[in-house]
């Protein structure tokens, strides 16, 4: 029984509800400036939640309840842009021998910015005036998109594509929190608006959601504008909607129903959307303001929290603008001068060695400090031994650094030799005298093949192989207590360090053993000045502790081990195919799935076709899964959790088919399924409801398909089996068939 609305109409008190959402979602996001707390934020969220649950029917797709992602899609649908979404044209830095021989002819020495000038020229020669009023803005490193409104409503998010046709990627955009879905009321707004800017990630927040994902053993991303292309680009939305993404409007596209003539217009309704828009913005009118304003540009655009690689330059006036016209690929009126990536020389003073979290030994270069891009840089990666040796990179050389995607800092090359230059390749081992430089360890060299089949290379890496290393053990815990591992609470990296410093912690099950006395003691400052964790800290740590060893399943446990190339999903599809540690340490499957190639397609192995959703748990992740089990730290792992009782059991496990079949609950054997559109639970789940079932699963509708199970939204694939007879059914149909 849906319970009743505070309002007599459900429809308008769900409307009402979601315009006070997004309105305190404008206030905390966009403004920092929240006026209600989080508790109160949450009541609002939930009764929406709730309305929205009890009146499917009436459910905005932009509703606030949206922004945390919805379910995911099969692909992107295109669509054509109604306006084109040119691209611009780039003006680059002279080099010093052009300007040497523009000065032989003319006489004068030309900027660097030279381009610049000859762009305004051809303004004032296009238009046939002296003043062309011009804004000098940043140019924003991250991916174009086309946000279309209608009637205050967002319509659909776009790419910019080929500039003609993009992908449609309203699901993902609408994870984004400061693009509001619905204007707020009282805006007069055009009918319809397409408002053009840049989804990009702050540089904070890519570095900080970079760190997690090296914790939790995931690939890193080279800069915050690939991996916001990367993001935009996943068919899960819920997996979007945790990554850090902003957006900053810089354009309009078509407008309807109302004008927008001026910069200024648009953004005077930019600030009354709440949509951010792009700023610092210079007005010139001369060769030399818009020069002026380019320079200027150059200090204050290491002051934002994003990366920006270039200013961009447009006419203001929109009859103007039309004047000038565009080629097919830019306009002429607008075009983009590319600050060239600030290099700078200094001294490598010494090579420190970092230990990560899964061992691996980083070589670090200390470096005499440089200011470069805004910021003091004093160390850079050095990757690993083959970097070193590839470019000849020793002590006491000079090098020059640059900030790749204008954050991270590398050493591009040697500009100087050091006078005692060693000469002979850097051996890694030879450095550290064969051990960890934090526990002392044993070092293992590993090789490992990358670029291209035609070219490749072989890159060298070291890992300390010392389970207990105490480097690595604080960074383990950490992601062991996080929370999407085991969520214990109280233990942050201050706590994490002390406790593998004290000695209590030497793999972070042993946290399970500790005594609360002693947590409580537990000394987080110095001898001198000691600070206590205290009592309370500590009964939550051995409170939430206990849960975890009685409530978490296996598939947080499994993520919380920390072993390499195992995230969390991978460590949910891990928990699908097992039941517990003790099925994942000895399974056949993951000995199946070690031996494909990547890449390779699972039903050209009949073991594994059954499983061919299990795409998560690729060869290298089940090899890892299966060495660490198999290893003595993993074997020390299983006789820990066993003394302490502990046996965490899968949540999500689909037996194999044959299994089912065995033991004659098979409601669905020889019958064969394809899914389709947007269903209550990720596709992946419901085909493992089917496949526990003795179902199958396959990707396309064929004669052979026995039932095509049809989301919201379901397409092509409906149409098929409409023309090839075949049934297509919805859940409640898949729920009764299996008896639920
Ligand atoms: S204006 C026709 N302004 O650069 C000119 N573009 O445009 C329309 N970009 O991928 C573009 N910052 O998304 C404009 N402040 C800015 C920009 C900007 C970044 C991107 C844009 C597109 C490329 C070419």
């Amino acid at each position: 029984m849906p319970a009743s609305p505070s309002s007599s109409d459900p429809e308008a008190e769900m409307a009402r509800l979601a315009a006070e959402i997004e309105h305190h979602n404008q206030l905390y996001y966009n403004d920092a400036e929240p006026e209600i707390t989080d508790a109160e934020y949450d009541v609002l969220f939930r009764q929406l939640e709730k309305l929205e649950a009890d009146y499917p029917l009436f459910a905005n797709p932009n509703s606030p309840t949206r922004r945390v992602g919805a379910a995911p899609i099969e692909g992107f649908e295109q669509i054509r842009h109604p306006l084109p979404m040119l691209s611009i044209d780039d003006l680059f830095e002279i080099s010093e021998d052009e300007r040497d021989a523009v000065e032989a002819k003319t006489g004068e020495r030309p900027p660097k910015e030279k381009e610049v000038l000859d762009f305004y020229k051809r303004l004032q020669k296009g238009l046939g005036t002296d003043r062309v009023p011009v804004t000098i803005e940043p140019k924003i490193d991250g991916v174009a998109v086309s946000l279309v409104y209608r009637q205050g409503q967002l319509d659909y998010a776009a790419t910019r594509g080929d500039g003609t046709t993009g992908d449609v990627i309203t699901s993902n955009v609408r994870t984004i929190k400061t693009i509001p879905m619905v204007f707020p009321d009282g805006v007069s707004a055009p009918d319809v608006i397409e408002i053009r800017g840049e989804i990009f990630m702050p540089n904070e927040a890519f570095a900080k959601m970079n760190e997690e994902r090296d914790e939790a053993g995931l690939p890193t991303f080279a800069n915050p504008r690939n991996s916001t292309a990367g993001t935009l680009k996943l068919l899960d939305p819920r997996e979007v909607a945790k990554r850090p993404l902003d957006f900053i409007a810089h354009g309009v596209g078509l407008v309807e129903g109302g004008q927008i003539n001026t910069v200024t217009e648009f953004h005077a309704l930019l600030d009354q959307l709440g949509i951010r828009k792009n700023e610092p913005l210079w007005l010139a009118e001369s060769a030399e303001e818009v020069l002026t304003a380019v320079r200027e540009l150059d200090i204050a655009r290491h002051q934002l929290a994003y990366g920006t690689d270039g200013a961009v330059i447009k006419v203001i006036n929109r009859d103007d603008q039309t004047a000038l016209g565009a080629t097919s690929r830019a306009p002429r009126w607008a075009a983009a001068f590319k600050y060239p990536p600030e290099q700078k020389e200094t001294l490598l003073q010494d090579i420190t060695v970092q230990v990560g979290r899964t061992g691996k030994l980083t070589p670090v270069a200390e470096l005499e400090p440089v200011l470069v891009s805004g910021t003091t840089v004093r160390r850079a990666t050095l990757h690993n031994e083959s970097f070193i040796n590839e470019r000849e990179i020793a002590i006491g050389d000079t090098v020059l650094i640059q900030k790749a995607g204008e954050i991270i800092p590398e050493v591009i090359r040697v500009v100087a030799k050091a006078e005692n230059h060693p000469g002979t390749p850097f051996s890694l081992e030879t450095y550290l005298n064969g051990a960890c430089p934090v526990c002392a360890g044993p070092i293992e060299r590993r090789e490992t093949i990358t670029g291209p089949k035609a070219d490749p290379r072989t890159v060298v890496t070291h890992f300390c192989v010392n389970f207990e290393c105490p480097a690595q053990t604080s960074s383990r815990m950490r992601q062991f207590v996080s929370r999407k591992a085991l969520d214990i609470e109280g233990i942050g990296t201050i706590v994490a360090e002390k406790l593998v410093e004290r000695g209590l912690v030497k793999t972070p099950l042993d946290l399970f053993s500790i005594p609360e006395a002693t947590l409580a003691d537990l000394n987080l400052g110095t001898d001198e000045s000691p600070r206590m964790l205290g009592e309370k800290n500590a009964a939550k740590i051995v409170q939430t502790r206990e849960r975890a060893a009685r409530e978490m399943p296996l598939a947080r446990w499994t993520f919380a081990m920390g072993i390499p190339q195992v995230g969390e999903s991978a460590s949910r599809e891990l928990s699908r195919l097992h039941r517990n540690f003790g099925e994942i340490a000895q399974s056949d499957i993951l000995a199946e799935l070690r031996t494909l190639k990547t890449g390779d397609r699972k039903e050209a192995n009949p073991l594994l076709a059954p499983y061919e959703i299990a795409s998560e748990v690729g060869p290298a992740a089940a090899a890892s899964a299966l060495d660490f089990f198999q290893s003595e730290a993993g074997h020390h792992v299983l006789l820990r959790l066993a003394e302490l009782g502990i046996d965490p059991q899968s949540d999500n496990y689909a037996p194999k088919p044959a299994e089912a079949a065995a033991d004659g609950s098979s409601p669905l054997a020889g019958k064969t399924f394809v899914i389709t559109g947007t269903l209550s639970a990720p596709r992946d789940d419901i085909a493992a409801r089917i496949l526990a079932a003795g179902g199958k699963v396959t990707g396309s509708v064929s004669k052979n398909t026995s039932y095509l199970l049809a989301g919201e939204g379901g397409g092509s694939k409906l149409d098929k089996a409409e023309k090839l007879g075949v049934t297509v059914i919805g859940e409640e149909d898949l729920d009764r068939m299996l008896g639920e």
